[in-house]
């Protein structure tokens, strides 16, 4: 096992009816503003708990955070943060409206270009404490102390530690209004969050591997239910708890993370507006048959733990397996192929070259991902 550092200070506050606990999570002294998205929120109910649990508090609101949130957003919030001096922040939404908070948080009190903090990795001072209410099970940002911002075609990952949520709440009740794409997305989210950290390098770290393959068979096992019953609340309630435990930062302590799969994805969200967890299901089939000899020996547990497959030469179990996995996500309605968004072979050298311009190094656990292995994948994937 590799050495690391487990640091986690987020509170979970999970199950029925936990928004109403949003009175005595937030210090009552606090001006507060609240950070959604679109609009799911007043559709659903959530607005509503929110505002009533927080009646006794100073709330202003700030609506229209879109999915894979844009920077010139973001700096809008940062203006009426500023106007009102706000000094607590809360999420209600996806992933998108938390990671926007947490730039929003990182970027309130720093002076100059506030991109500076995704794109040049800038130090900041003073972040603003938010928490969060989570309306959509498959980031992890909820309990991670990541985020994704965008910028025109940039779209750029940062982190900090001073960025963890002080606590978030997860009523898995509020996913009842998810559209089936969602829920497929999530899914897919969550599961590919669990393969980077455990489809690498062994190094020996059985309990980190349990616990993946744990979240991955939940993530299997629940999905039929999560997909077709719209308000079965035991299985959303070990998505949600799943999901969040993919990315948390307990199954990627003391192993080997590879995250090309994400890298790559992002760049097909960027250049082709494809949904985040649809552009993983797109590379990480191709991803694994490139590298399987690479990976071959987790390749084999994965197999053997998580699709029961036994018989057959290694090569065979692991093409089986590949499959196997294809088959999930298409069953949860999420495509595997690059032709079903319309991407040909010419729009592939555009992709990999806007990847080397965000990120120069190799990718990859091995640092063996170049730009020609990055055309073979999304060859592999047409
Ligand atoms: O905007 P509203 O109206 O709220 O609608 C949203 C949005 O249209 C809707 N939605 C959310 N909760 C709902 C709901 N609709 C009905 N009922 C509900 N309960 O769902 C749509 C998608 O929301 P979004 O927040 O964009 O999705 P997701 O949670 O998948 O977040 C995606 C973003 O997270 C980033 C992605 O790159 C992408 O930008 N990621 C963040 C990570 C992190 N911070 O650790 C890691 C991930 O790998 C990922 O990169
Ligand atoms: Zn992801």
């Amino acid at each position: 096992m590799n050495n690391f550092e487990f640091y986690n200070p987020t509170q979970i506050v999970f199950g029925k009816g936990q928004i109403e606990k949003l009175k005595d999570l937030i210090p009552t002294d606090k001006k507060i503003l609240m950070i959604f998205g679109g609009g799911s929120i007043k559709n659903n109910g959530v607005y509503d708990q929110v505002k009533k649990s927080l009646m006794d508090h100073t709330l202003f609101e700030f609506g229209g955070i879109e999915s894979n949130p844009k920077y010139e957003t973001a700096i809008k919030a940062i203006e009426l943060a500023r106007a009102e001096k706000i000094d607590y922040l809360l999420a209600v939404g996806g992933g998108s409206v938390i990671d926007a908070t947490k730039f929003i948080s990182a970027a309130i009190n720093f002076d100059g270009d506030a991109w500076d903090i995704p794109s040049k990795n800038a130090t900041f001072e003073n972040p603003l404490p938010f928490g969060t209410v989570l309306t959509l099970p498959a980031t992890g940002s909820e309990m991670n102390c990541f985020s994704v911002m965008s910028k025109g075609s940039d779209k750029l990952g940062f982190g900090n530690p001073s960025l963890f949520p002080k606590f978030s709440i997860l009523d898995p009740q509020v996913t009842y209004t998810l559209s089936e794409k969602q829920l497929g997305n999530g899914l897919v989210d969550a599961f590919v969050h669990t393969t980077e950290q455990y489809l690498t390098k062994d190094v020996n770290t059985p309990l980190q591997d349990r616990i993946a393959e744990g979240i991955l068979q939940t993530l299997v096992e629940e999905a039929d239910k999560v997909i077709h019953i719209k308000e079965d609340y035991e299985s959303r309630a070990n998505f949600m708890w799943s999901a969040t435990m993919a990315l948390n930062g307990l199954i990627g302590s003391g192993v080997v993370h590879d995250w090309a799969t994400h890298m790559i994805g992002h760049e097909l969200t960027a250049l082709h507006g494809i949904d985040h967890g649809r552009s993983l299901a797109v590379v990480l089939p191709s991803l694994l048959r490139e590298l399987k000899e690479q990976k071959k020996v987790k390749l084999l547990q994965f197999a053997q733990r998580v699709w029961g497959i036994e018989g057959g030469t290694p090569d065979e179990r692991i093409e089986k397996a590949i499959v196997c996995m294809e088959d999930f996500f298409n069953k949860v309605g999420v495509p595997t192929k690059l032709k079903v968004y319309k991407i040909t072979e010419d729009d592939l050298p555009t992709i990999v070259s806007a990847l080397r311009s965000h990120i120069p190094a190799n990718l990859g656990e091995a640092q063996n991902i170049d730009q020609d292995m990055v055309l073979r994948i999304l060859k592999r994937a047409l």
